[in-house]
């Protein structure tokens, strides 16, 4: 018999955040979790309390993205999968990018290059699924709808993951295989932590993680969280080039 849910997710940034609440959404369902990410000690920590709270099976893979090869890490991973959802990103300093090539490549590598090389890997285990709902979310960015002085290199990584997610989509239609393309606003997460960031625009993680879990189970394409951020981002990305060059954004 086909189940309704989703019996076995892969979440890559499982420490981010918004994936820590999107695993307790899971959890609450039954759904047995792989977590990967590279900090041993907090990954480990999500785990146990997800398998405490919800008597789930949850395993763990310790992945750096900067160091670790990612044609090792996919051996770990068993071979139906039915569930893909990517949570890794870096801010940056966009400042520091602009003198210092390695930062800049930092922040196009854990928002892009890795994002999209992962991914592409995991298709091949979700074909494997014999799921009714067989599922690819990536955590894209408003940041990659325009380009702005103050984090081009993010938002530009962000555009691009964007893209690949977007041709993704049209590749696996015709599989059933469900491509989610998810773009925050702003969230209070460690990585917004430094920021000043006003409250009516900005989200929970357990929000962003609600909004995913409902876009994945209505296969929307693609979503803004909060809602509002599709409207303020066409009003964003409609904006004459000769005015929107002049502003301090
Ligand atoms: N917060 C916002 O306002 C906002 C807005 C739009 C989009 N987003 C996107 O939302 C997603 C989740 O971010 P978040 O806000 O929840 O922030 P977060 O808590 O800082 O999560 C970032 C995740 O990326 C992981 N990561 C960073 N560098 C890595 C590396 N070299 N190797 C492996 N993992 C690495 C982090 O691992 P560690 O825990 O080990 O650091 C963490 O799991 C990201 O894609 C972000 O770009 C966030």
């Amino acid at each position: 018999m086909k189940q309704s849910y989703w019996n076995k997710v892969v979440i890559l940034g499982a420490t981010s955040d918004m994936a820590v609440a999107f695993s307790h959404l899971l959890a609450k369902k039954n759904i047995s979790q792989i977590l990967i990410g590279r900090n041993k000690e907090k990954l480990e920590a999500i785990a146990k309390d997800l398998q405490i709270r919800y008597q789930i099976k949850v395993d763990t893979i310790l992945f750096d993205v900067e160091k670790d090869s990612p044609e090792q890490i996919i051996k770990k991973i068993p071979d139906s999968i039915d569930m893909f959802a990517c949570f890794i990103g870096y801010l940056g300093d966009q400042k520091k990018a602009q003198t210092d090539s390695n930062e800049a490549q930092r922040i196009i590598k854990i928002n892009y290059t890795m994002p999209a090389i992962f991914t592409e890997m995991m298709i091949e285990k979700i074909k494997q699924s014999s799921s009714k709902k067989r599922t690819i979310i990536g955590i894209s960015s408003v940041a990659g709808d325009r380009g702005r002085q103050s984090n081009y290199f993010y938002g530009s990584a962000k555009a691009a993951y964007s893209t690949y997610l977007s041709g993704l989509r049209n590749r696996l239609f015709k599989e059933k295989i469900h491509v989610l393309t998810v773009k925050p606003g702003f969230v209070y997460t460690s990585m917004t932590e430094n920021l000043n960031l006003p409250p009516l625009l900005t989200a929970k993680p357990e929000e962003v993680a609600k909004d995913i879990f409902k876009a994945a189970m209505k296969e929307k394409n693609v979503i803004y969280t909060k809602w509002f951020w599709k409207y303020i981002m066409l009003i964003i990305k409609y904006l004459p080039e000769f005015i929107f060059k002049r502003l301090s954004l």
